[in-house]
């Protein structure tokens, strides 16, 4: 598969870049002041009565922000973050020994949480819940099972596919937040941070245009700035003027809105081969080989936000803006024009 520069997902390339450009503290967190907030006051409060913080639920869409807050609340908490992930974990023993090692108010932070396997989600159920681990010694007729007491620890876990969490483990999350796309002059203010770290010199207005193309996305904002980099130096004199911007965004075949294949294919599909829709999205999801979930969860939530697809009861419908995008009229909704 080739890499799309508009992913919100990680790609090989962003790892090496991510680590510098990670905001550390919850000053330098850009946007998400609802989250913000609302931490910045259960960080102090647990601070406050030296307790372990809460456990956290982070969700949304990839890029938004979630593993750096979490290191961002190690970080406030004044205690290091010990990190894996669902999928990592392959064997019950792991994860214990990962508990047991943990220092109190320690950060254990588990990303995809939803791809734990479920022998390994029910020892997180009484270590979260009691701070002990029940571990079963010996098999059959003589086995018994012991209580390990574990330090206060807090788990952070990360998502983009809340829906796929089981309700145990959910309930055992004290602080749920899900994170949002960024206002556009979040995005802004973030593409300006990152080029000044990056040593860039770049134009307001260029800014702006990066900005306006990174689908409310951080890790998408500095990707597109990296590339608008290499072409200002190599095209240009370095400087990021909108010139440049435009002209490197054009050579990356980054659209207006900053749309990808998928994004294009599944406002077609319902256009074309749906009549705009409504659609439920198992059709939709059978229409353009992409998994139901990948579509709820990571491709339609961007289009919904932007204005390009409603989620109605009866299903999908493409909007008269995505109509539009395409060079299409929209068709009358109310039937009695028809
Ligand atoms: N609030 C923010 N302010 C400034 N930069 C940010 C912010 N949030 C995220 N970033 C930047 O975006 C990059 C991607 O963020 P992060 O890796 O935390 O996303 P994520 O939600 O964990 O994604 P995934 O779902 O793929 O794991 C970070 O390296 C960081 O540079
Ligand atoms: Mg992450």
């Amino acid at each position: 598969m080739t890499e799309r520069v508009v992913a919100g997902g990680r790609v090989e390339e962003d790892a090496q870049y991510e680590a510098g450009l990670r905001p550390r503290s919850l000053n330098e967190y850009i946007g998400q002041y609802r989250v913000r907030d609302n931490l910045e006051v259960s960080i102090e409060a647990a601070r406050g009565r030296a307790e372990a913080l809460d456990h956290i639920l982070l969700y949304g869409p990839p890029g938004l922000g979630k593993t750096t807050l979490a290191y961002v609340i190690g970080n406030e908490m004044g205690v290091p973050v010990r990190a894996t992930a669902g999928p990592v974990i392959e064997k019950p023993g792991d994860l214990a020994a990962m508990l047991t090692n943990l220092q109190q108010h320690e950060v254990l932070f588990i990303d995809e949480i939803h791809r734990l396997a479920p022998a390994i989600e029910e020892i997180l159920y009484p270590a979260m819940e009691d701070y002990e681990l029940d571990i079963v010694i010996g098999q059959g007729p003589s086995a018994r099972s012991v209580k390990v007491p574990l330090q206060r620890f807090t788990l952070i876990g990360a998502t983009t596919r809340a829906g796929l969490l089981t309700s145990p483990l959910r309930a055992r999350f004290g602080i749920v937040h899900r994170l949002d796309f960024y206002e556009a002059a979040d995005i802004e203010e973030i593409v300006r941070r990152s080029a000044r770290i990056l040593g860039v010199v770049i134009d307001d207005e260029a800014g702006k245009e990066v900005a306006r193309r990174s689908r409310g996305t951080p890790r998408i904002a500095n990707r597109l700035l990296r590339r608008v980099r290499d072409y200002a130096q190599v095209r240009a004199d370095g400087r990021i003027t909108v010139e440049v911007a435009r002209a490197a965004m054009k050579l990356l075949e980054v659209d207006d809105q900053g749309f990808d294949d998928v994004d294009r294919k599944l406002l077609l599909t319902i256009i074309e081969k749906f009549s705009g829709g409504p659609v439920g999205v198992n059709s939709l999801a059978a229409a353009v080989s992409e998994e139901k979930d990948a579509i709820e969860d990571i491709y339609e939530p961007f289009l919904i936000q932007a204005g390009f697809l409603d989620r109605t009861p009866r299903g999908r419908i493409a909007t008269a803006r995505a109509y539009e995008y395409f060079g299409l009229t929209a068709p009358g909704r109310d039937s009695r024009l028809w």
